[in-house]
């Protein structure tokens, strides 16, 4: 059951100087390693999803995986993958998006959702708002309506959220 008392923050671990120099990394790995912390912040965020009326869920490859597999079953919901380049098979669609240097691409199966489908899309940290604004084009582009999105952690100096088109819940801030 939901705890609005838990402290989330206490299980996540900040690691600077990673990947480089002068970022601060905020780290889930001891959050997920504690079995009811890990519960509990999946209570929480699946109280912030259910107003959204869902009929599906989809993660973004690697860690939104872990949001949103966990998340399908809690809400007795399916799943479907957001993935890196070349990594589906059979026919995908993809966005490409623009990073700081450079530019990235998200694909996913062009079968997985069709008009009508309700798609909360789901990471874990929302950082400049690229890869979930790209995931968001890429769901709308396969027909799916996206009514929210939803991360644990949100880094609010990069005001990532003004770049997502769709409601943002995030249930930790940093800023
Ligand atoms: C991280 C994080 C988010 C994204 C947020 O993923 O898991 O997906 O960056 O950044 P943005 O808001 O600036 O786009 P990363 O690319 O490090 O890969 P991973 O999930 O496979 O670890
Ligand atoms: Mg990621």
């Amino acid at each position: 059951v939901a705890d609005a008392a838990f402290d989330l923050k206490a299980h996540i671990r900040g690691i600077p100087d990673f990947p480089k120099p002068g970022i601060l990394f905020y780290d889930i790995s001891t959050l997920l390693r504690h079995g009811p912390a890990w519960k509990a912040a999946m209570d929480l965020l699946a109280e912030r999803i259910r107003p959204a009326r869902p009929t599906l869920l989809a993660g973004i490859e690697s860690r939104g995986f872990l949001m949103a597999a966990p998340m399908a079953l809690e809400l007795g919901l399916g799943f479907i993958m957001l993935r890196k380049p070349r990594k589906l098979p059979g026919a995908t669609i993809g966005y490409d998006y623009d990073l700081e240097y450079g530019t990235d691409r998200i694909e996913m199966q062009a079968d997985a959702v069709k008009p009508g489908d309700r798609v909360v899309l789901l990471d874990d940290l929302l950082a400049t708002g690229g890869t979930m604004a790209a995931g968001v084009e890429l769901l709308r582009r396969g027909g799916a309506e996206v009514p929210m999105v939803a991360t644990l952690i949100e880094l609010t100096f990069l005001n990532g959220r003004a770049r997502i088109d769709a409601p943002v819940e995030t249930l930790v801030a940093y800023d």
